[in-house]
């Protein structure tokens, strides 16, 4: 018996006639089994916008990212659309935070003020808006506040009713989507309804359907600067420890109250559930949100010089797609579009 054939223990003796190594062994081979390749313009541009003029002020713990006023937009959108990306997504930061979140609601807000900018520069660019009260709220939680057994908490059908208006006032304003992020049962369908009833029946909705409590989103928080000023989301967004068919719960309520397209968020560490959610509906568009702690930490990293910051991201990036997001939100949105060009 010679030594190969030692090695060999595999009950269908494949090797030396299989050899994994011949569609690597060239790039040309590579290129041509290769599935899964990211596209520009399936990627989506986070955003913020906060009132001002001229201001571009960079979000310390994001490097690259800024705060700008909407008279700066203009520039961003332009830069995105000649990327070619699929669209940019809008957070707002309000003048002044009140109780209820008011600026959330008002035509005249921070969000509609940036749509007009938007839409005035580039109409046919598609540009989405998060639809939620964290950004807005002075306590910093998604919705009206409450108390319940003296915990602090977030009153889900209040909250609604605010949604359905902070949804009709960004389609008025001349959103092309809407993406609703505050996990509150029953959101996407007041939203619906709300758009339905004021002519805006074709206005998509993305739901963030399988959002977590993470601690990656960090970053975000001083970006929006939307920290919850006392206790956390846990009472609404989902515990990473919950078992996974939750998320499918979360999905399937979300497609049956309308959504569009459904998203995952955060990315890298939510891979198990994207492929869940994939496998199960292969014909709904899937999202999955590449959030701010999963850029920040590869930032911080490639700032040291540990890592190769391009190649983490094209293969973190790769293997969202790969286990079954056709979009992806990312902060890495325009160098992604630079990098495959
Ligand atoms: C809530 C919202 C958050 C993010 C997107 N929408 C923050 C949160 O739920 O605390 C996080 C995005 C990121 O971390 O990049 N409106």
């Amino acid at each position: 018996m010679s030594s190969m054939d030692e090695r060999n223990t595999f009950p269908n003796q494949a090797f030396p006639n299989v050899r994994m190594r011949r569609l690597r062994y060239n790039p040309a081979v590579r290129n041509l089994v290769s599935r899964t390749r990211l596209c520009a313009s399936e990627l989506i541009l986070p955003l913020f916008v906060r009132p001002g003029q001229k201001l571009r002020r960079e979000i310390e713990s994001m490097p690259g990212n800024y705060q700008i006023s909407p008279d700066i937009l203009p520039d961003e959108i332009r830069r995105a659309e000649d990327l070619g990306l699929g669209g940019v997504i809008l957070f707002g930061i309000p003048e002044k935070k009140d109780l209820l979140g008011s600026d959330a609601t008002d035509p005249a807000g921070i969000i509609p003020q940036a749509l007009e900018a938007a839409k005035r520069t580039c109409p046919d660019f598609l540009t989405i808006t998060d639809v939620c009260f964290c950004e807005y709220t002075d306590h910093g939680q998604c919705g009206v506040p409450c108390r319940t057994n003296g915990r602090y908490d977030v009153d889900n059908d209040a909250t609604l009713e605010l949604l359905a208006k902070q949804a009709v006032v960004h389609a008025r304003a001349g959103a092309d989507m809407l993406a609703p992020s505050g996990m509150m049962d029953g959101m996407v369908g007041a939203m619906r309804h709300g758009l339905d009833q004021e002519g805006f029946s074709h206005v998509p909705i993305m739901s963030y359907a399988a959002k977590y409590a993470s601690a990656f989103y960090g970053p975000f928080r001083e970006a929006a600067e939307s920290a919850p000023q006392a206790g956390n989301r846990k009472g609404y967004q989902m515990d990473p420890a919950a078992a996974a068919e939750q998320a499918l719960r979360e999905v399937e309520l979300d497609l049956a109250e309308g959504a569009d397209i459904v998203m995952v968020k955060p990315a890298m560490v939510y891979l198990d559930i994207i492929r869940m959610v994939g496998d199960r509906w292969p014909g709904v568009p899937l999202a999955a949100y590449n959030v701010s702690g999963e850029f920040s930490m590869v930032k911080a990293a490639a700032a040291q010089g540990w890592i190769d910051e391009k190649a983490v991201v094209l293969e973190s990036l790769t293997a969202v797609k790969r286990a079954g997001a056709s979009i992806i939100i990312t902060y890495w949105a325009k160098d992604v579009a630079e990098w495959l060009t």
